[in-house]
């Protein structure tokens, strides 16, 4: 059988948001290549799945070139590390050498030019590298990815059922990393994209929580009595910081991201998730559903 011309490159394929691209586009039958930064037993799992991998790090141009060689289309998704401007200089310069037609590149709904979180300024000079770019692009800016709560609240919750957060005083959106993917997804195979170039979409949950009605829902949920535990930021940081994927880098993050909260930058509903994909964004409450022994 002669396997199809991949022209989509999914970026951070083993990761949340590339794993849900890829997943739409598999079961839709779109050829696609990943681009991995190590061969290893996910990227073996994707070839089974019919994925084209490439090998590629962010931090190297001439992989960045040769993964982006015969590509239309690309997903742009950068770890919560350092040197995201970098990757995306590379990605931006690549992808105009190759002729690429857009990148939809992934940042985060709380950008804004007063944050003092390296994440938060490096996503915003990513898009600007991106909008500078002759390359069009499209921006995706999520609020909180509901996978977070599988480290952030999954152990105490099952444990003692309590879940220890910053008393923010605020709403916040969720997203499933599901929904994330549907819209990528979409957008890469859309047949109208001239219509998304420039265009920025932030990506919301049906509903937004405090910590106390999130609790709540999950204590409805397992059936169980749960509580929320309001704590100083840093000791929250310092809780957070036992898990090995919080690198130093997202551990300063995130007290700025939880000042973003309680200045209400993740209390937003939308539509977007809808209109680009057709469906209602997926609730809180099917995620957990979904990853029901992360919880109990
Ligand atoms: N978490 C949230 O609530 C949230 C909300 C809004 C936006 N975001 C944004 O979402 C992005 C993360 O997305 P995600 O959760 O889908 O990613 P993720 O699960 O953290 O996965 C990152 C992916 O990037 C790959 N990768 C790491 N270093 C690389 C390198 N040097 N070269 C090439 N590939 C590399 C990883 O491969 P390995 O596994 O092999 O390292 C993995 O496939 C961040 O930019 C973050 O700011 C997050």
């Amino acid at each position: 059988m002669t396997k199809m011309k991949s022209e989509i490159l999914i970026t951070g394929a083993t990761g949340n948001t590339g794993q849900a691209t890829l997943k739409r586009l598999i079961e839709n039958n779109v050829p696609v290549r990943a681009m991995v930064r190590v061969l290893d037993e996910r990227s073996k799992a994707l070839e089974e799945k019919g994925v084209e991998v490439v090998q590629g790090d962010f931090s190297d141009y001439f992989a960045v070139k040769k993964a982006l060689r015969g590509i239309k289309r690309a997903y742009f998704c950068y770890p919560f590390k350092d040197g995201l401007p970098k990757a995306a200089t590379y990605f931006a310069k690549a992808a105009k050498e190759n002729g690429v037609e857009v990148i939809i590149a992934m940042s985060q709904m709380n950008v804004h030019d007063r944050s003092s979180s390296p994440a938060t300024q490096n996503h915003l000079a990513a898009e600007d590298i991106f909008n500078w770019s002759p390359v069009p692009v499209v921006h995706i800016r999520p609020g909180l990815f509901a996978w977070n709560y599988l480290s952030m609240a999954g152990p105490t919750i099952k444990q003692e059922g309590k879940f220890y957060f910053p008393n923010l005083d605020a709403k916040y959106t969720i997203v499933h990393p599901q929904d994330i993917g549907d819209v990528v997804a979409n957008l890469l195979v859309s047949d109208h994209i001239e219509l998304h170039y420039g265009k920025t979409y932030e990506l919301a949950g049906p509903r937004t929580y405090t910590s106390h009605e999130l609790v709540k829902e999950l204590g409805e949920l397992l059936e169980k009595e749960t509580e929320y535990v309001p704590i100083p930021v840093e000791h929250w940081i310092e809780n957070v910081k036992q898990d090995p994927y919080i690198n130093d880098f997202l551990a300063k993050h995130l007290k700025e991201f939880s000042n973003d909260i309680k200045q209400g930058l993740f209390d937003k509903n939308n539509d977007h998730v809808a209109t680009l994909t057709g469906h209602e964004p997926r609730a809180f409450s099917t995620f957990v559903k979904e990853n029901i022994q992360a919880f109990q």
